[in-house]
């Protein structure tokens, strides 16, 4: 069996539930890397909504869009993603197929801008109760630094709290490496 290393599981476990006129959520927006394959996916009927609380992170996820001529199909909301609510039209749910976190601070950015537990929790309750069955949240979870061991304790004791009919959650996580690597939270909405 060929083993998947993290972010390429991610893109294909992605790639597997998008299909041309869905709309997807990039939660995390960083340098755009996750924006542009999920706008990729969209194809030019469907619709990404991308966030980030970080100026730095939109310039470089707009770059990104621009050079492969594909940013007329994501809106980048400068707001973090606990507004996910408040920036999504209640229409637009059901097309929702797939949200993805990328957690942590944005690589070749300030290391002490760094999402929370508290704003993470936010935004994942009101994905799983605006979200339509088999729709599903990745969350790539980096916890070698000082405060991603906070955020993944506290995702991890809300995560195991989910009540299985409502939400499903699994986790993927290579075992024997050193250094904390990330590990990834699959969520399936229910019916
Ligand atoms: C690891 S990076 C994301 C990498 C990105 N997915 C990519 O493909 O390049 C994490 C990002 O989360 C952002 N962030 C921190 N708190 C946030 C929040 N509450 N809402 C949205 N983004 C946030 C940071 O500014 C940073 O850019």
């Amino acid at each position: 069996m060929k083993y998947y290393d993290i972010l390429p599981f991610v893109h294909h476990l992605l790639s597997q539930l998008i299909q041309p006129g869905d709309t997807a959520i990039d939660a995390t927006a960083g340098n755009g890397h996750d924006t542009l394959y999920l706008a990729s996916l969209v194809g030019e009927k469907g619709r990404v909504h991308s966030f980030d609380i970080q100026e730095q992170a939109l310039t470089n996820t707009t770059q990104k869009l621009q050079e492969h001529e594909v940013y007329s199909r994501v809106n980048l909301h400068h707001a973090g993603h606990e507004q996910l609510k408040k920036k999504i039209d209640q229409e637009e749910w059901p097309q929702v197929k797939a949200a993805i976190f990328n957690l942590g601070y944005l690589p070749g950015g300030d290391k002490s801008i760094v999402t929370t537990a508290d704003t993470t929790i936010t935004a994942l309750q009101t994905l799983k109760s605006s979200l339509s069955p088999g729709s599903v949240i990745l969350l790539v979870v980096y916890h070698g630094h000082e405060e991603g061991k906070q955020e993944r304790d506290e995702l991890m004791s809300y995560v195991q709290s989910l009540n299985p009919v409502d939400i499903q959650v699994a986790k993927y996580e290579f075992m024997n490496q050193t250094n904390n690597p990330p590990f990834l939270l699959i969520m399936e909405r229910k019916g």
